[in-house]
Order: C-alpha cells, then sequence, then structure tokens
C-alpha cells in the first residue's frame, strides 16, 4: 500500500513544497485540495473569495477535501484553514496527519507580501499572527506528528517527515 500522508499546517509552513519533495522520495503522487478546488471552480482561489466569498470557499473546500482524503493514496496538502470544518476533522481521524508547525517570524518570510492569499490583506504579520494563534490548538489535536519547519530547509523536514513514517 502506497504511504497516504496528511499535511497540515498553516500558511507559510511549506505544505506544497515539502509535500511534492516528500511524493517524489516515495514515489506516490501529491496532491493538494487549493488546487482540487481551484480547479473545479474554473478559477483561482483569490478569485473565489473575491467573487463569491469566504463561506462559498469553505464548503467547496469541505467536499474537496471529502473526497481528497477517500480517494487519494499519497501526499495530500490542506488548505491551511480547512482544519477549522468539524466534519474535515471527523474525515481526519484515523488518518496519518502531519503538523508542518512554523512560527510567526519564518511564516512572515514565506509568503512575503501575500499575493494570491486572500485573507493576507492588510498587516500580513498581525494577521498571520491572529491565525497562527486561533488555529496552533486545531492543527495539534488533528495531528499524529508535528514537524518543526522554523529554520530548516526542506530535506531536512521531508527526511524527518520519511523517518517517521
Ligand atoms: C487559507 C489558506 C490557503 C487557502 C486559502 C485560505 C487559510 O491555503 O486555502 O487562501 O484559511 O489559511 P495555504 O495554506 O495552502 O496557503
Amino acid at each position: 500500500m502506497p504511504p497516504k500522508v496528511i499535511l497540515v499546517g498553516p500558511m507559510g509552513a511549506g505544505k506544497s513544497t515539502v509535500g511534492q519533495r516528500l511524493a517524489h522520495r516515495l514515489g506516490v503522487t501529491f496532491r493538494d485540495t487549493d488546487a482540487d478546488i481551484a480547479h473545479l471552480a474554473g478559477k483561482s482561489v483569490q478569485d473565489i473569495f473575491v467573487e463569491d466569498g469566504e463561506s462559498a470557499f469553505r464548503a467547496m473546500e469541505r467536499d474537496a477535501v471529502a473526497s481528497a482524503i477517500s480517494d487519494h493514496d499519497g501526499i495530500l496538502s490542506l488548505g491551511g484553514g480547512a482544519i477549522l470544518d468539524p466534519a474535515t476533522r471527523e474525515h481526519l481521524d484515523g488518518q496519518t496527519v502531519v503538523f508542518l508547525n512554523v512560527g510567526l517570524a519564518d511564516a512572515v518570510k514565506r509568503v512575503g507580501l501575500g499575493h494570491g492569499r486572500p485573507l493576507l490583506v492588510g498587516n500580513v504579520r498581525a494577521t498571520i499572527k491572529k491565525l497562527l494563534d486561533e488555529r496552533a490548538p486545531i492543527y495539534n489535536a488533528v495531528a499524529t506528528y508535528v514537524v518543526e519547519t522554523d529554520g530548516r530547509d526542506t530535506g531536512s523536514v521531508v527526511a524527518e517527515i520519511e523517518a517517521l513514517l
């Protein structure tokens, strides 16, 4: 059976970069729920937020995550806010979930000006801080493993995850 690993964590934790590299190392496919949603909607996540609103995005995300978890073997990356949904948290129960943790300074560095990230309007640092504070307990609660990413390169994070599996 190919390993099935679900990556969760905030924007700027490196879910896509780590997930793609990990999938390559393990010889499995990588899937990203934001990409699934954009593909289904025929527009970017940013445009969905602007044109349809966050709650429309969250409803699409709930469905996209549910089908990705049931269909996909390999590495699956969830958008940073997916774990806010109680139904999604239930789907995560019993799965191998890796929380890629990141502190404020590194998260801010990695998202830069926040282009293409619809929640990052106004003061990027303050918004990320608020999201990290609110969501950290939820990421920890759904995680099978917590992997710290602060100050680390992709290769070392991927190697740690491989060793945990
Ligand atoms: C969001 C994170 C984004 C994307 C959307 C909302 C969030 O995904 O789903 O902009 O609520 O934190 P990434 O974590 O992949 O950037």
